[in-house]
């Protein structure tokens, strides 16, 4: 498997393709994970918010017991969440982390994002206001990062790295940090392609993970279902025209494309799975290259600001915090 070389106190290679797990439900995670293991994965993305890491950790474990790998073999990043970004926050949240996951440390631990909500210690969900709106807290990323350095001091993470923050954000915390940040994961495909954050990324180098990197389907109806929220125009990248061209071309998927794309410009990609298939489909990428013809042609694709799925503004009135990271779109 391919990797990138990523920062801690120590260099760590980063397997450029990993298994994403954003809306897999526990009951199917577990299978995921193992069927991705089975097809030669070793990296693995959650998130404590997603609620599936006691079901990665079981996955984690049977293999582990089953003689296949050890914990070594493996590159699991997990995330620290909206409801718990601030620095008194961030030791207790990772240790949850790790008792769901079965690990003594794991090897990323991302701010899972730049905004902070008070957080409702009852069911450890972010507090909503009874009009709907989520309840900001005024969070301080430099503090949060301060202690996000002490928990690579301490041996509970190898790495540290930022999620969904603008450059802006990336630089202030950059320019203060003691151990920089090794890793970027943000939103990126075809229509959002991050040029100026991906250029500042290898300037300063971090390397950059894309989120979404199918254009997330299915994401809408969780967005409707959850939030009563709909994103318009959501976009069918694995449905372009273009890219099922490129796919027929070189008799493979869609989806092989779209990740093809990235890994041949060095960027990370995460796609999420519990399909058996298409878990096999999605690190089935590294025999075949694109032409420079081809990469120019995807390239093309970027609609900039205008590809952006994950505005946030399903948490209702997150556009008003301080951090919120993105510039709203005029409607
Ligand atoms: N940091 C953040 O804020 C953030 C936000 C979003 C996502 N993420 C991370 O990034 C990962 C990937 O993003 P994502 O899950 O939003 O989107 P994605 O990986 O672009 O797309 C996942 C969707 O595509 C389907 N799919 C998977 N492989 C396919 C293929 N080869 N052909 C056609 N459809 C395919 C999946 O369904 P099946 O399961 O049925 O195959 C699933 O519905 C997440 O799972 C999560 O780990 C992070």
């Amino acid at each position: 498997m391919e990797c990138i070389t990523i920062s801690g106190i120590n260099k760590l290679q980063m397997p450029i393709v990993g298994l994403g797990t954003w809306r897999a439900k526990p009951e199917e995670t577990e299978n995921a994970v193992l069927a991705a293991l089975e097809n030669g994965y070793r990296h693995i993305d959650t998130a404590f918010n997603y609620n599936n890491e006691d079901a990665i950790g079981t996955a984690l474990k049977k293999w582990f017991e089953m003689g296949k790998g050890k914990r070594d073999d493996l590159f699991i990043t997990t995330k620290l969440p909206n409801m718990a970004n601030r620095a008194k926050d961030v030791e207790r949240f990772l240790k949850m982390s790790l008792q769901r996951l079965q690990l003594d440390y794991i090897d990323l631990y991302l701010i899972h994002m730049p905004f902070s909500f008070v957080c409702n210690e009852d069911n450890l969900t972010p507090v909503i206001k009874p009009d709907g709106t989520f309840e900001l807290d005024n969070n301080d990323n430099i503090a949060t990062w301060k202690v996000m350095e002490q928990q690579v001091k301490a041996g509970l993470s190898k790495a540290i790295g930022l999620s969904n923050f603008n450059l802006e954000q990336i630089r202030n915390i950059y320019n203060t940090a003691e151990i920089k940040p090794a890793v970027l994961q943000v939103e990126l495909h075809a229509y959002l392609q991050q040029k100026e954050l991906r250029s500042v990324c290898r300037e300063l180098n971090i390397a950059v993970t894309a989120y979404a990197p199918l254009g997330s389907p299915g994401a809408n109806t969780h967005f409707t279902t959850k939030y009563n929220y709909s994103v318009s125009d959501f976009p069918d990248i694995l449905g372009h025209p273009l890219v099922k061209e490129i796919a027929k071309h070189y008799n493979r998927t869609s989806g092989q494309i779209l990740l093809r794309h990235l890994i041949q410009q060095d960027i990370i990609v995460i796609p999420k799975s519990s399909n058996p298939e298409r878990i096999k489909e999605n690190i089935n990428v590294f025999d075949f290259q694109l032409t420079p013809d081809d990469m120019d042609k995807l390239n093309k694709l970027d609609k900039g600001e205008n590809g952006r799925i994950f505005d946030f503004l399903f948490f209702k009135g997150v556009e008003k915090h301080p951090e919120y990271p993105f510039a709203l779109k005029i409607q």
